[in-house]
């Protein structure tokens, strides 16, 4: 009898790669590797002072390159032994990809994607430094294909269809702040099992049927996974 695997969708923040070396936004008093993030990732930011902005990236960039998944990362991509796993991440790093997990959605980006800055759909993968002058085929000068504050999410709409088809939901690393991110977990049907795995678990109280596992996320995966097994 060919049984089908429950459908796992897994929304995780910056949390999951803090043991990998990458810095959370949140946890560092306002400022992100030193930078104000109201100078740095906000299309007003681009308009302002592209170099720096450009800077910043090119920085972030370096980071990932030199960091590697941590156990969190692994433990996701193995639980695809057992269950149809969806990945809907607001992290700009691959180490999901490197850890072997299959299906990721970026909501907010990817750190080794460039684009036009006129065109959103002239995106081109890059592994060293964006510079000023650099262009797209179309001429204009090319930029991160990050999500900034306040500009849209052009991912949400499938990451929503996708949690509203769960069978189980689950949030790793996030503080739960940035919208609309954070409102995928009420596109969760209230029924399913619900789980959040953070070191300092944000209030969701307002969420049916959710368990909270208060550890960092590579010591709160096993225990995770014996949970989600035992369904
Ligand atoms: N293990 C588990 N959780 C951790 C760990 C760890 N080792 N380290 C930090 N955390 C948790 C924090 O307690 C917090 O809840 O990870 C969360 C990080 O929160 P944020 O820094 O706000 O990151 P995130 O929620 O991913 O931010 C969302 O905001 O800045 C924008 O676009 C950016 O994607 C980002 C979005």
């Amino acid at each position: 009898m060919i049984q089908t695997k429950k459908k796992l969708v897994i929304l995780t923040g910056a949390g999951i790669s803090a043991e990998s070396g990458l810095k959370t936004f949140r946890d560092s008093d306002g400022l992100w590797e030193g930078y104000n993030i109201e100078e740095v990732a906000t299309p007003r930011a681009w308009k302002k002072n592209p170099q720096l902005v450009l800077e910043f990236y090119n920085c972030r960039r370096k980071n990932v390159l030199e960091a590697r998944p941590n156990a969190a990362h692994y433990g996701l991509a193995e639980l695809e032994n057992d269950f149809d796993v969806h990945i809907i991440t607001q992290n700009i790093d691959d180490l999901h990809e490197r850890a072997g997990s299959v299906k990721i959605i970026h909501l907010h980006g990817e750190i080794f994607k460039m684009r036009s800055e006129k065109d959103e759909h002239l995106i081109y993968e890059i592994r060293d430094d964006i510079r000023m002058g650099d262009v797209a085929k179309d001429g204009a000068q090319l930029r991160p294909h990050i999500v900034w504050f306040e500009e849209p999410v052009p991912l949400i709409e499938e990451a929503a269809r996708i949690t509203a088809t769960a069978d189980i939901f689950v949030v790793v690393g996030t503080s739960l702040v940035v919208y609309p991110a954070a409102g995928l977990v009420n596109y969760a049907s209230p029924e399913i099992p619900k789980f959040i795995l953070d070191q300092r678990v944000p209030d969701t109280s307002s969420v049916y049927n959710i368990k909270a596992i208060e550890k960092k996320a590579t010591e709160g995966i096993p225990d995770l996974k014996q949970m989600l097994l035992r369904l």
